[in-house]
């Protein structure tokens, strides 16, 4: 349902995604792993409409996403949810009014059922007696699950998920892996997840991509990814120090990271 075609994004002089292709199948549960400045949060941007590559295509269903522009994204982005890696909650706003804000922009409906349908998503992450508070008065865990309510106001086709877990504690780790995995089980709801949480993602999920350099190392399902016998993928998988990825290596993207940000 989602194809990715060789996909470049250059910042200044350094290339970040140097032709990236994989797809994300109707009602399937992908996982992208990746090293950290590697470009995953980019490719997210670029699949949601976010940032435009320098080349390539992104195929929703047969339209190329990468076309589309201001408004003419409007009708994609009614179909799509995205949990941004950080946060994105306005903490000037209740909870409430948080998830109920893309119903606000993209519909006209009226506010008692905004009310309603609030409440409804609150329900779904496990918050219904939350939405009055404002996000900054809810721990890491919540203010993830009121993204994902966010994400889910407009009953999307597909969610994107920006690392849903990082600085979460592995209990709260497995709570929001299993409501992913829900989400697509229950509502039949397309789901395209970059994770550092390998071991969790292996066991849920249909597909898993790894983003090494720019490219796709490695598509498969979970199975053929164990079985690879490429130590690249291996080192991902294991997340083992030693291997082929150097420490030097991601520190040098670390490094990067900082520069910029
Ligand atoms: N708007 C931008 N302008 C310049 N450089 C950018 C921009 N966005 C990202 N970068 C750089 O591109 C590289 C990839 O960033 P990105 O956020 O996509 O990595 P990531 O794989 O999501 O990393 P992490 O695992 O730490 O979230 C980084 O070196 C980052 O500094
Ligand atoms: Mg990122």
């Amino acid at each position: 349902m989602i194809t990715v075609k060789n996909i470049h994004k250059s910042f200044g002089n350094r290339r970040i995604l140097n032709g990236v292709s994989f797809t994300a199948e109707q009602k399937k549960v992908t996982y992208i792993f990746g090293t950290s400045g590697g470009g995953k949060s980019t490719l997210l941007k670029a699949m949601v409409g976010a940032l435009k590559p320098d080349d390539g295509q992104i195929l929703f269903h047969d339209t190329d996403i990468t076309g589309l522009h201001g408004r003419g994204l409007d009708p994609y982005r009614k179909k799509i949810g995205m949990l941004f890696q950080h946060g994105a909650l306005i903490n000037a706003l209740s909870v409430g009014e948080n998830v109920a804000l893309p119903m606000r922009w993209h519909t006209t409906l009226d506010d008692n059922i905004i009310k309603i349908m609030v409440k409804m998503k609150l329900e779904m992450v496990g918050l219904r007696d939350f939405e009055d508070l404002l996000p900054n008065h809810l721990s890491g865990g919540m203010q993830k699950r009121v993204a994902l309510a966010r994400a889910l106001a407009l009953d999307p086709e597909v969610v994107f998920f920006d690392e849903p877990t990082s600085g979460l504690d592995p209990i709260m780790t497995s709570v929001i892996t299993k409501l992913i995995s829900d989400l697509n089980r229950l509502l039949g709801i397309t789901c395209v997840v970059v994770t550092h949480a390998v071991e969790e993602a292996m066991k849920s999920a249909d597909k898993i991509v790894i983003l090494y350099m720019g490219k796709v190392l490695a598509e498969g399902t979970p199975q053929e990814i164990r079985q690879s016998a490429d130590p690249l993928v291996q080192q991902f998988i294991t997340g083992s120090p030693d291997g082929p990825i150097s420490f030097s290596a991601s520190s040098k993207d670390y490094r990067e990271d900082l520069l910029v940000g």
